[in-house]
């Protein structure tokens, strides 16, 4: 054997994972045994061989939550007035597994405006109408190196559009769902994201009035788009659309089961619903991946190693494909718009459990 005290040291870990309750699970089981079991959807014997247990989960984020409890870096996002006034002091932690189990603590059950993060879900909902290559062909998939509302990267890049979770593509991704008016394409979106999360989600009314009326640089980058011809319907509507989709309200458990979705390779892991295609997860996680912390989304790879997405309403959440999705509340942001408690405790969470994709520790080797 070449490497004997690695063989051993994996036959042991193998061995002790066996005997503890695991949580993290493999959800390698095709989309329609996932959709007729909805209790129970994956069985055992497709247990991650590296898991943690359950107590180990919960122990991390109650860790995190009281390390970074009285951190009082960064500030409400106030561009938006009405977020300004959101409690900054809110903070909340939840992990949804791929198979439906949940571990919390803190501020779980307050709701905020998704933001930014519903751009990923319109990208789904897109993709699903007119597959991969065509979005990929209409949006593009190229990181900005840009703050997420820029309108030099719309002249600078050639596809004008950038990618689909910065606000120019994100306002011509909506432009390419079809709907036969703004409300419909609303309440399609909404209705969208609701079963990704698992249950009816609604609007924040305060919030979509206050960006309404601010709103005026996503009006500018909407005329810009259609300068290039990179929008694909009426560009005040897309943008009208745009800025309800991301005023809807979620909880940081509604957050995390929306995560879990993407982990559970678009099957909502409670009610069984295949929501998001499932060959369309990797290339939504690559978007994660290459944008979803905008100009803080190559330090974050580099530091944390999972695709995530942020947005100015003090959310994050990051996806351990086939394993679950940890999501953060907590609105102070640093300078890119980005949580601060929520990224120093998703990178805690994600150091303390192994869970960074591209280290050994996530396919169980030291
Ligand atoms: O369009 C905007 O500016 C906001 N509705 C969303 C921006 C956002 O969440 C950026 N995220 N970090």
């Amino acid at each position: 054997m070449k490497f004997p005290q690695m063989t051993t040291n994996m036959k042991r870990k193998i061995a002790t994972t066996i005997a503890l309750s695991v949580i993290w699970m493999v959800a390698a089981v095709p989309a329609a045994s996932q959709a007729s079991a909805k209790t129970a959807p994956q069985t055992a014997g497709q247990r991650s061989p590296v898991a943690p247990t359950k107590e180990q989960v919960q122990a991390a984020v109650t860790e995190a939550y009281e390390k970074f409890k009285s951190n009082t870096e960064g500030k409400n996002a106030d561009y938006i007035p009405e977020l300004a006034k959101v409690d900054p002091k809110f903070y909340g932690i939840a992990i949804v597994t791929a198979d439906g189990q949940t571990v919390t603590v803190g501020d779980v059950n307050q709701p905020f405006s998704i933001q930014s993060i519903s751009k990923v879900f319109s990208l789904a909902l897109a993709m699903e109408e007119l597959g991969p290559d065509k979005v990929f062909e209409k949006i593009g998939s190229e990181p900005t190196g840009r703050p997420f509302n820029s309108v030099e990267a719309v002249v600078d890049m050639p596809s004008h559009t950038g990618n689909p979770l910065v606000n120019a593509g994100a306002i011509a991704t909506v432009s390419l769902i079809s709907a036969p008016t703004a409300d419909a394409k609303y309440n399609k979106i909404l209705d969208f994201y609701s079963k990704a999360a698992g249950e009816k989600l609604t609007l924040i009314n305060e919030v979509y009035k206050s960006e309404a009326a601010t709103n005026t640089g996503n009006k500018a980058l909407a005329a810009l788009l259609l300068k290039y011809e990179r929008i694909y319907a009426d560009p005040l509507e897309s943008v009208d659309v745009y800025t309800k989709q991301c005023s809807i309200g979620v909880t940081a458990k509604q957050l995390a089961m929306m995560g879990a979705t993407l982990a559970n390779f678009g099957a909502n892991p409670i009610t069984g619903q295949q929501v998001i295609k499932r060959e369309d997860v990797p290339e939504i996680l690559s978007a994660m991946t290459m944008a979803g912390l905008y100009d803080g989304s190559g330090g974050w790879a580099w530091h944390v190693g999972l695709p995530a997405k942020s947005g100015v309403g003090g959310g994050i959440v990051a996806v351990v494909p086939g394993k679950g999705a940890i999501a953060v509340f907590a609105p102070p942001l640093d300078k890119a718009g980005n949580s601060v408690k929520a990224q120093l405790a998703i990178t805690y969470v994600a150091e303390k459990l192994g869970i960074n994709l591209y280290s050994p520790r996530s396919v169980g080797v030291k």
